[in-house]
This record gives C-alpha cells, structure tokens and sequence, in this order.
C-alpha cells in the first residue's frame, strides 16, 4: 500500500525546487496535495507538472489574508489536513551584520519565521488528531557561516518551534518535526557567483550537493507512518555538511 493513502497533504512554496519535488513524492504516495506559490504563473505550471491529484493556491505566506485564504479553500474542499509541509522560505547568504536593513530583516522573519507561525496555525484547526508536521529549516541554523545572520536565526526559529508545538499538541497526537536540508542543488541556487557550488559541493562529506529527491524521501519519511515514533526532532540532510 502507498505510503500517504488518501490523505491531504498542504505545501507551501511548493512551484519550485525541494518542495515541488516532494509534491510530486506525495502525490506517487497516494496524497492529494494542496500546493502554494506567490507567482500564478509558476504555481499552474506546477500543477500541470504534478499532472493529478493536485491543487494550487496562490498566496505569500508573509501575508495572513493569503494564508487563510488558503485555510478556507482546504476547509471546503476537504475539510482536513493530514500532513503540513511549511516550506515557503527566504534565503540569503551575504547580508553580514552590518549590511541588514530593518527592511531585509523583516523580510525574511516575516516569512521564514512569521510566515511558518501563521501558516500552522491558521491550519491547525484542519489538522486531524496524528496529522505530521514537518517544517523546512536548514543546516544553516546550527553553524555561523558568514552572510547567513538573519538567514540562520530565522531558521533556528522553526527548530525552537517544532519542540514547542511538539507538546502544545500532544494531546491531539499531532508530530511535529524539522527537515533540515543543506546543500541541495534547486533553482535557488541559480543565481549565485560562478563557482559557488562547486566549493560548497567541496565542503560536502558525500562530495556532492544533494537533490531535490533526497529531500522529497526525508519528508514522506517525517510524513508517513514510517516515522510513528519520531517526534520534535531536527533532521539533517545534507550530505554530512553539518555533521563534521
Ligand atoms: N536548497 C537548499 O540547499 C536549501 C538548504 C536549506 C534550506 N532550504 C530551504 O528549503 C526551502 C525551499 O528551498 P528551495 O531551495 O527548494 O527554493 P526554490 O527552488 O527557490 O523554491 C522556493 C519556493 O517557495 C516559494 N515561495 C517563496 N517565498 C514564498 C512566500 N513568501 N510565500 C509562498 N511561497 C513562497 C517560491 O515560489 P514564488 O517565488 O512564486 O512564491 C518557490 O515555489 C526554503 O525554506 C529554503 O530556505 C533549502
């Protein structure tokens, strides 16, 4: 049997990338999933790219109309949620200290950090009792990699997040974990300068950057039932990155 048989699966920022792929995984997996993505064009894209089983609903997860906007669309057309990927997410990777703006600060809490509170819990009134969580932080939470200040912190908010929420639902028996990837090889890595990935694929242990697909089997891994005894924990996938 599929692993997510008949359930409903929410992911944010889900038109692009490690999110999009695990979409995709889901959907093989037996979900329907509901997919968002601030660029309409992008989010039709991805449903085509998905082909079945899929739903997209526009929105930034930085702004709290959108967000229950979304919470209404999943109430009437399916009235729960299994499972909540929050993967909508900023990065930057050379902003040192003293080049933050209060705007760039605000920018990436207000959806890194603002943007996954929200999210959880505009849904969690949807959520069924044993529905999983799994929130997108990264490796960059746990070391102080230059340029990644306001990037890191916001990430590491989600880490605190998942133990609170982790016992702020127990009663409902509600799993709530964080995946934190590192080193993945997506579109956002499209713009960086020439060279870049290389030296981080360099720093990698596996010696390579990891793929969307890694990712996509972590997460049906912290989604499905494979996972029944796994609960607040911050899981790394990256290639050992973070680990040595
Ligand atoms: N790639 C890595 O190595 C890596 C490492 C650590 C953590 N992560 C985390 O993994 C997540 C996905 O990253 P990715 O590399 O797959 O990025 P990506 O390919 O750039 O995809 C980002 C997705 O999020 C959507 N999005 C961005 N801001 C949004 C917002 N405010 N509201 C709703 N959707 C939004 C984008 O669509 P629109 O722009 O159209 O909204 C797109 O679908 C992020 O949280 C990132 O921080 C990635």
């Amino acid at each position: 049997m599929a692993k997510l048989d008949g359930k409903v699966a929410v992911i944010t920022g889900a038109t692009s990338g490690l999110a999009l792929a695990t979409a995709k995984t889901f959907v093989r997996e037996g979900a329907h999933v509901v997919i968002t993505g601030r660029r309409q064009d992008r989010l039709d894209a991805a449903v085509a790219a998905i082909g079945h089983d899929v739903t997209g609903v526009a929105g930034d997860v930085g702004e709290i109309a959108d967000v229950l906007r979304l919470a209404d669309v999943v109430a009437s057309e399916f009235g729960r949620v299994d499972v909540l990927v929050a993967s909508a997410g900023v990065w930057t990777w050379n902003e040192h200290i003293g080049d933050v703006t209060e705007e760039s600060f605000d920018a990436v809490f207000g959806v890194n950090v603002r943007g996954t509170f929200f999210t959880v819990q505009k849904l969690l009134p949807l959520l069924s009792d044993g529905a999983s969580i799994v929130l997108i932080g990264s490796g960059a939470a746990d070391k102080g990699d230059p340029g990644t200040t306001v990037y890191a912190a916001s990430k590491a908010a989600l880490r605190s997040f998942a133990r609170t929420w982790t016992t702020d639902l127990k009663e409902r028996g509600i799993r709530v974990n964080v995946l934190s990837p590192a080193a993945i090889d997506t579109p956002a890595f499209a713009d960086l300068p020439p060279g870049f990935k290389e030296r981080i694929a360099a720093r990698v242990p596996a010696g390579r950057l990891g793929t969307e697909d890694e990712i996509a089997s972590a997460a049906l891994f912290l989604a499905s039932a494979d996972s029944s005894f796994v609960s607040g924990i911050d899981l790394p996938v990256d290639g050992g990155i973070g680990q040595v």
